[in-house]
């Protein structure tokens, strides 16, 4: 029976089917390429089409025999849901019911549902335990919310398992270089730190230095992008043991200010990456910092690549390997 990954040709949807295939499951991608790049599916299974649209999903369930979903398909920018929230409620909430309605038709209990630390907007605890009150400080993170609640009385009413895994910030590439972060228009800081470096920028806006941190930038917590794989596939076989749903965050534990990243970005380029500071950012809350105890504690997960220089330095290795992301 295969997985299927919604999303599976985005950044952090790839680098999952690469350690599923590596670990040799059938995989089967619904992808609608909007972000995502054909490029970057290196096995499986690709169908091209949007969840909203109905018959396509029939077509993927009929054809193929599905046992599990792991669902990345959204939008995911907090600049751009506090611009145009309404299409994020369309691509993220309306698609994936779309998704949850399928999988019932077709009697698939399992998924495990990418959601985010910015469900949390601004946590009064620190590290965020996931315990925490969920109060979003935009429309991207409302919209992750809102599935998360349509998964809690779709469990209640139709049976359907889920692992919420809530992410903070991705980064990083898989270690063959082959596959990495590709985002157009690249907003997320690493991204463009190594743009700056590649010398295809000219330097880095800091947005903010009035935070109530340390150096007054904003704090998050940086995760390897195959430290969140390894996470789904351990998320797939606790649904697979029958286990009960859960929510889990991941992060390493740590923060580090936007300026502590490029200072982090110069040592491993070896280049000067420019900086100026500039407003704040709509939306962006001050820090976040995950608690990642329990799901250590509960699926054994063990990030290895947990250090910020191994993060930065991987990828680097992508971006100096395909200077314009998986070309047009
Ligand atoms: N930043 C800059 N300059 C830039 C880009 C970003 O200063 O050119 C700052 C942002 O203001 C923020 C930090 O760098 O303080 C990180 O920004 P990113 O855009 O890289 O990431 P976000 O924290 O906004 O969001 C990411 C994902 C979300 C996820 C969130 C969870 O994009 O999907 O992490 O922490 F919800």
């Amino acid at each position: 029976m295969a997985i299927l990954v919604c999303g599976g040709a985005g950044y952090i949807g790839s680098h999952t089917v690469a350690a599923l295939l590596e670990k040799n499951e059938e995989v089967v991608i619904i992808d609608h390429l909007e972000k995502g790049h054909k490029e970057a599916v290196l096995g499986g299974k690709l169908y091209i089409g949007d969840l909203r649209d109905t018959e396509f999903l029939d077509k993927v369930f009929a054809e193929n025999k599905i046992e599990a979903v792991i669902h990345f398909a959204a939008f995911s920018l907090v600049g751009e849901s506090m611009e145009e929230p309404f299409k994020y409620y369309d691509n993220n909430v309306y698609g994936t019911l779309r998704l949850l309605e399928a999988m019932n038709k077709y009697h698939v209990k399992k998924i495990v549902f990418s959601s985010t630390a910015a469900t949390y907007g601004e946590p009064k605890r620190v590290p965020i335990k996931e315990e925490e009150e969920t109060i979003p400080t935009n429309p991207y993170g409302e919209t992750k919310l809102a599935v998360e609640k349509i998964l809690k009385w779709g469990e209640v009413a139709y049976g359907i398992n889920y692992i919420v895994l809530r992410y903070f910030n991705v980064a990083g590439a898989h270690k063959s270089g082959k596959i990495g972060e590709d985002h157009s228009p690249e907003t997320h800081l690493i991204p463009i730190i190594l743009q700056v470096a590649l010398g295809k920028r000219e330097k880095i806006m800091i947005y903010g230095e009035d935070y109530p941190t340390k150096d007054g930038s904003c704090i998050r917590d940086y995760i390897h992008v195959m430290d969140l794989a390894d996470a789904h596939i351990l998320a797939v076989d606790k649904l697979r043991k029958g286990d009960r749903s859960a929510t889990y965050n991941l992060g390493n534990g740590e923060g580090f200010s936007v300026k502590g990243v490029i200072e982090v970005a110069r040592k491993v380029t070896g280049h000067a990456i420019p900086a100026e500071v500039a407003g704040r950012r709509p939306g962006d809350p001050a820090i976040l910092i995950a608690s990642s105890e329990k799901i250590i504690t509960e699926l054994g997960w063990n990030p290895k690549h947990a250090s910020l220089e191994e993060i930065i330095a991987s990828a680097w290795k992508w971006h100096q390997g395909h200077p314009d992301g998986y070309g047009k």
